[in-house]
């Protein structure tokens, strides 16, 4: 460590970046700790007499003896009467024993490698490289909804209104379950839009679909223990299970969803199951009415649990969807899991999970120790866009638009990516699957595509094991019918430019 002090260190340290914004006394006493945590000023360094460095610096004395008070009181420096100021013993031991000061000068350590020092958890985290939304509208980005033509001015009225009526109220912390009002509503919109049975008491609100995953696998599977996923699967649901430390078990899908023949064969011990009934993820197929009921037995019978996923249900254009499998659990073993992000939009972060009774003590605690709960003045708003109607206008307007959008991106292909890719007619959903023909590969169509600003979502990675379909899951809905034909015509020429 160094013994003496130098003014032309002093004066290079308070011209690093991060102090610019400071006062001047606390400019030169950062850039004194920065030397002193550094190791650039050993313990027992004299620091120049106040008068001195204010003259050196060009600065008033008073401005150098702030910035020496606040060392002293920190502990960095010790002050003796009529002797001067010298750094403190004490910050010099503790820096040694900890390793630091190594590099004279540099105030703090190169930073290590990402992801050092981590649990093993949180490696398997870091290492899944997370969930990557996309943050605006591109074709052909999955999952994203119109949010152009969202009624934001009834919002506001609406949000006023709660803030007029709630006052300071709902400035205070929440219920972890969720708002009242807001679970009514979703209670209310699930009996009669979904066929679901549920009670305001089974809901808990929470910001997104994939917090409700994340709850999942955190309280009903423990680290090492399989859980059963549908093959091919969402991918946001294999990271929360991993994150968990689940040991993820695939079960393949066919054009009627889940194969329960697999789910009854399984013998991994299993019992718990991931499902997208509906619309499933990424095919599109929707679950027969006779494999829910054994979806419902075979949880029934083992004591086991269905995580039933709902994510797009809302958006089918060619007649009803199908009733929710939580409807016609006689057992009440499913975990129903909704979320906003689709029928209103992603930026609002609002999901839900209906739970069977014995769960929702648990689940609320969790959401507790988590982050509390849901912003209490967005959920009193969505109570009452629900309970006005507004929320039933826009599911349907957007239903009609993305239908018609759904033909547009549907002939598109047709006509401009003939010979390369076909589309898989989806019943719903905003997202059209579509399969490559023969000498395409997945990764040279992502690639070519991306250099013509295009963004192709592969269908290959959603699969476990090496069985996989190459081909890519587009997203149209968030596009207008003339962005969808320019951004097919564009793929098409890259992709035929060898
Ligand atoms: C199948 C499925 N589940 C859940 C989600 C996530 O929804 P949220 O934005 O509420 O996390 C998505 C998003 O694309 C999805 O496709």
């Amino acid at each position: 460590m160094a013994r003496t002090f130098e003014l032309e260190t002093l004066k290079m340290r308070m011209g690093d970046a991060e102090f610019q914004q400071l006062d001047l006394h606390q400019r030169i006493q950062r850039a004194l700790r920065a030397l002193i945590l550094g190791g650039a000023l050993g313990p027992g360094v004299r620091l120049p007499a106040t008068r001195g460095l204010a003259l050196s610096l060009g600065v008033a004395r008073d401005t150098v003896e702030n910035a020496y008070v606040q060392l002293h009181r920190d502990g960095y420096i010790v002050r003796r009467e009529g002797s001067g100021s010298y750094v403190s013993d004490a910050v010099g031991a503790q820096l040694r024993g900890a390793g630091r000061g190594t590099r004279p000068g540099d105030a703090r350590r190169a930073a290590a490698e990402p992801g050092t020092g981590l649990s093993r958890r949180g490696r398997t985290i870091f290492g899944s490289g997370g969930v990557a939304d996309q943050q605006t509208v591109k074709a052909f980005a999955t999952g994203l909804p119109e949010t152009r033509t969202f009624p934001t001015d009834v919002w506001e009225r609406l949000q006023r209104q709660v803030m007029k009526d709630h006052r300071a109220n709902v400035l205070l912390h929440g219920d972890p379950q969720g708002a009242e009002p807001l679970r009514k509503a979703i209670a209310a919109h699930l009996n009669l839009e979904r066929g679901a049975v549920v009670s305001a008491g089974q809901v808990l609100v929470l910001s997104s679909a994939r917090q409700a995953l994340f709850l999942c696998a955190q309280l009903l599977v423990d680290a090492g223990k399989p859980i059963l996923m549908e093959n091919p699967g969402y991918f946001g649901a294999r990271k929360a299970f991993e994150a968990a430390e689940a040991r993820v078990v695939p079960i393949d899908v066919d054009a009627q969803g889940i194969r329960t023949d697999l789910l009854r064969a399984d013998r991994s011990g299993a019992n718990c199951v991931y499902v997208t009934p509906s619309h499933q993820y990424p095919t599109g197929a929707t679950l027969s009415l006779a494999r829910r009921l054994e979806l419902t037995r075979w949880a029934g019978g083992n004591g086991g649990w269905i995580i039933e996923d709902d994510y797009d249900s809302e958006f089918h254009y060619d007649g009803l969807p199908t009733a929710c499998v939580q409807g016609v659990d006689c057992y009440q073993r499913t975990l129903y899991v909704g979320t906003f992000s689709k029928t209103l939009h992603p930026g609002l972060r609002m999901g839900y999970l209906v739970l069977p009774p014995e769960l929702v003590g648990a689940f609320s605690r969790a959401r507790s120790v988590m982050d509390g709960h849901t912003p209490q003045i967005a959920q009193l708003t969505l109570a009452r866009f629900m309970d006005d109607g507004h929320y039933n206008a826009h599911v349907r307007a957007m239903r009609k638009l993305y239908a018609s959008r759904r033909e547009t991106m549907l002939d598109s292909i047709g006509r401009h990516l003939a010979g390369i890719a076909t589309a898989v007619r989806p019943a719903g959903g905003l997202q059209v699957p579509c399969l490559l023909e023969r000498g395409w590969t997945e990764e040279q169509t992502i690639r070519r595509a991306a250099a013509a600003g295009v963004l192709l979502p592969g269908i290959s990675r959603l699969y476990a094991g090496t069985d996989r379909m190459q081909g890519w899951l587009l997203g149209y809905a968030s596009l207008a019918g003339h962005e969808i034909e320019a951004a097919v015509l564009r793929l098409g020429a890259a992709l035929r430019t060898r």
